[in-house]
C-alpha cells in the first residue's frame, strides 16, 4: 500500500477505475463499511486522510478531534486500500487561501444552525479532493446524511465528474451509529447515547422526541427532511460530545 503524505507524492496509478473514500482518519467499523463497499467498484482504492479544520466551528472539537496515522494506515491495509493520501494542513490550505465553495440548499438548516460555516468547510474540501485524487466514484456514508445531500449537490451544481455512492449506516451491537466521536462518550454517557438509535426506531419526530427526552436529552433537533428521500434525523449532546444520527422513512412520509 502506498501512504502519500503530500500532494507532490500522490502520483496515482491511472489505469481503471479509481475510488475515493474520504476519511477525517481515525477509522472505525462505520469505514470498513465503506471500504468494503468500494473494494469491489474499484482498480484503486484512495483513502483521504486529513482532519479539516475548515469544517469545525469549534476550536476545542477540532484539538480534541482523535489523530493516529499510523493506526489509520494498518487499518486501511487490511481492508483493502491500496492508497492512503494523508496531506498536511498548510498544503491543503497554504498562506494566502482564498477560496470557498458557499453550498446552500442542502446545506441550509440542521446542522448549520449549530455549526455555521461546516459545510462550507466540507464542500470545499470534498472538491479540493476530488480534484487531487480524480476518482470516477467516492463513498459517503449515510450516517450524515446532510453532508450526503451536498456533496451531491455541489456535484451536480459544478458538474464535477465523480459518481458518488452512499453506504448505509453501520451500527454498533448497542444499535449505536458508528462514529469517531463515540471514542469520547464515558460508560454513563454511552448509556444515554442508546437512546438516540432507539428514538429513531420510532420513526416519528414527535414520538423520537418523548424518547430523547425521557431519557434527560435536549436534542439539537428531531427533524423530518427530504434528502434523498422522506429522513428522520437527530442531533444531540451528551455530556461534550455531540451525536448525530438519521434513519430513512417510506417514500411519502411528510417533512
Ligand atoms: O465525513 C467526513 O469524515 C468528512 O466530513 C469528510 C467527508 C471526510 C470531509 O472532511
Amino acid at each position: 500500500m502506498i501512504v502519500a503524505r503530500s500532494i507532490g507524492e500522490l502520483d496515482l496509478p491511472r489505469n481503471g477505475i479509481v475510488g475515493l473514500v474520504p476519511t477525517m482518519g481515525a477509522l472505525h467499523a462505520g469505514h470498513t463499511a465503506l471500504f468494503e463497499a468500494a473494494r469491489p467498484d474499484c482498480d484503486v482504492l484512495v483513502a483521504s486522510v486529513f482532519v479539516n479544520p475548515a469544517q469545525f466551528s469549534e476550536l476545542t472539537d477540532l484539538s480534541a478531534y482523535p489523530r493516529d496515522l499510523d493506526h489509520d494506515v494498518s487499518f486501511a491495509a487490511e481492508h483493502g486500500v491500496d492508497v492512503v493520501f494523508a496531506p498536511p494542513p498548510g498544503e491543503m490550505y497554504p498562506d494566502g487561501f482564498a477560496t470557498w465553495v458557499e453550498p446552500g440548499g442542502a446545506a441550509e438548516g440542521l446542522e448549520s444552525a449549530d455549526r455555521p460555516g461546516h459545510f462550507r468547510g466540507v464542500a470545499t474540501v470534498c472538491l479540493k479532493l476530488f480534484n487531487l485524487v480524480r476518482p470516477q466514484i467516492a463513498w459517503f456514508g449515510r450516517k450524515d446524511a446532510q453532508q450526503v445531500a451536498v456533496v451531491k449537490q455541489l456535484v451536480r451544481d459544478l458538474n464535477v465528474p465523480v459518481e458518488i455512492k452512499v453506504v448505509e449506516t453501520a451500527r454498533d451491537h448497542d444499535g449505536l451509529a458508528f462514529s469517531s466521536r463515540n471514542g469520547r462518550l464515558t460508560t454513563a454517557e454511552r448509556e444515554l447515547a442508546r437512546a438516540i438509535p432507539r428514538a429513531l426506531e420510532t420513526r416519528d419526530p414527535v414520538a423520537a422526541r418523548s424518547v430523547l427526552e425521557a431519557a434527560g436529552l435536549a436534542p439539537d433537533y428531531v427533524e423530518v427532511a427530504d434528502l434523498d428521500g422522506p429522513t428522520l434525523l437527530v442531533a444531540a449532546r451528551i455530556g461534550s460530545t455531540r451525536l448525530i444520527d438519521n434513519v430513512p422513512l417510506p417514500k411519502g412520509a411528510r417533512s
